[in-house]
């Protein structure tokens, strides 16, 4: 029998990939999603990759009334992975309440849910920006590493979402929970069927690097060289999506085997390895054969300068390990970025 999972935010990005990894392990999917930052053709897309076409509901997490019917519509779900929130950095600093309203909002009503429909486990999606800018002797950052005050209300509503499920667990809430903390996601996985398709102009590196290599944008600027590491560019631990895919799937079997060995436990996913701004264009210059127009600008308010990942207990515990190199991540970026305009979708 198919245990049937719930992926909020299933069209994005990083949920996307997850739904195939789902299916391939012999999870029934089950995707809702409001489209507000992605469109419903990733489904038909999922589909082509994974050769099963997931259930879909256009639904807002913040509809309590809806995601009510849906758990009755779709009944027997086991777990949730929770990926549906605004992640835009820039946009939580002019736009707060909606990052407060979105992103706590849409946890609560799915935690005050689960025990009603017999939901036993949630896989969060969180991320390296609870612990801001992490001390030298911090370096690489273990699941131990201070959490400190955030940079940003998207960053903010992250520790606060973590808080919220920890609270609610102590509470004798019938939850197991798995707080997945992601470094930086790039690339796209290999059919060029799926990847990252932001609304707009992009925030995030990689999308726009690309963009500017196929001509869509003029040059990629390079938000500061003066920074105190070895080329003065910041340092980042790039994670090839389809790695952390992989990973939400083993914490979902870890949750519904009972093998956690805590109610609620946390994951860094990274590489391992920092690399710099101006090391990944290189790379993917390397890695493409595209030379790159960049110009190097004045630093980006908020930017962490260099943080990148210990795995060791996601390597040790989960038995999980990034295994994709950056050569092939950015060449994924990048065919990916290529199918796009052969599908004329940019
Ligand atoms: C990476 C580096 C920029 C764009 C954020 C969130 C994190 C996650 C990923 C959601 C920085 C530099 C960027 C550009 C540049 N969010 N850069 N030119 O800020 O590390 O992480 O996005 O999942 O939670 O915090 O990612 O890709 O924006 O920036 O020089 O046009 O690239 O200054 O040093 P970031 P990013």
């Amino acid at each position: 029998m198919k245990e049937r999972i719930l992926v909020t935010g299933g069209t994005g990005y990083i949920g996307s990939h997850t739904v195939v990894e789902l299916q391939n392990a012999g999870y029934e999917v089950v995707i809702i999603d409001n489209l507000s930052n992605s469109n419903a053709d990733v489904v038909d897309n999922i589909e082509k990759v994974s050769g099963i076409r997931p259930a879909f509901e256009k639904l807002d997490c913040l509809d309590y009334a809806g995601l009510d019917a849906m758990f009755e519509k779709y009944k027997g779900i086991k777990a949730i992975i929770h990926f549906a929130a605004s992640k835009a950095v820039g946009e939580s600093v002019q736009k707060p309440l909606k990052y407060y309203r979105n992103n706590l909002g849409s946890l609560i009503n799915l935690l005050e849910l689960m025990p009603k429909h017999g939901v036993e486990g949630i896989v969060f999606s969180s991320s390296c920006t609870v612990y801001g800018q992490p001390d030298p002797e911090n370096l690489p950052v273990t699941e131990n590493a201070p959490i400190k005050k955030a940079e940003s209300p998207y960053g903010n509503t992250k520790q606060i979402n973590e808080e919220i499920i920890r609270d609610t667990v102590a509470s004798g809430a019938p939850i197991n929970a798995i707080l997945l903390r992601y470094f930086n996601p790039i690339g796209a996985h290999p059919s060029a069927l799926l990847g990252e398709l932001p609304n707009g102009v992009p925030q995030n590196l990689v999308p726009y690097l690309t963009q500017t290599a196929i001509g869509i944008r003029e040059v990629l600027s390079v938000f500061g060289d003066d920074y105190d590491t070895p080329d003065g560019s910041c340092i980042r631990d790039f994670i090839n999506v389809v790695d952390l895919a992989k990973a939400h799937v083993v914490a979902i079997n870890r949750i519904l085997e009972k093998k956690q060995k805590e109610k609620v436990e946390v994951f860094n996913l990274g590489t391992g390895r920092g690399l710099s701004v101006l090391e990944l264009i290189h790379t993917f210059e390397k890695a493409t054969g595209v030379k790159l127009n960049y110009k190097i600008v004045g630093r980006r308010a908020g930017d962490i300068v260099k943080v990148w990942a210990d795995p060791t207990l996601a390597n040790t515990e989960l038995g999980w390990k990034a295994e994709i190199g950056t050569e092939d991540t950015l060449r994924s970026a990048w065919n990916w970025q290529l199918k796009l305009r052969e599908r004329g979708i940019q």
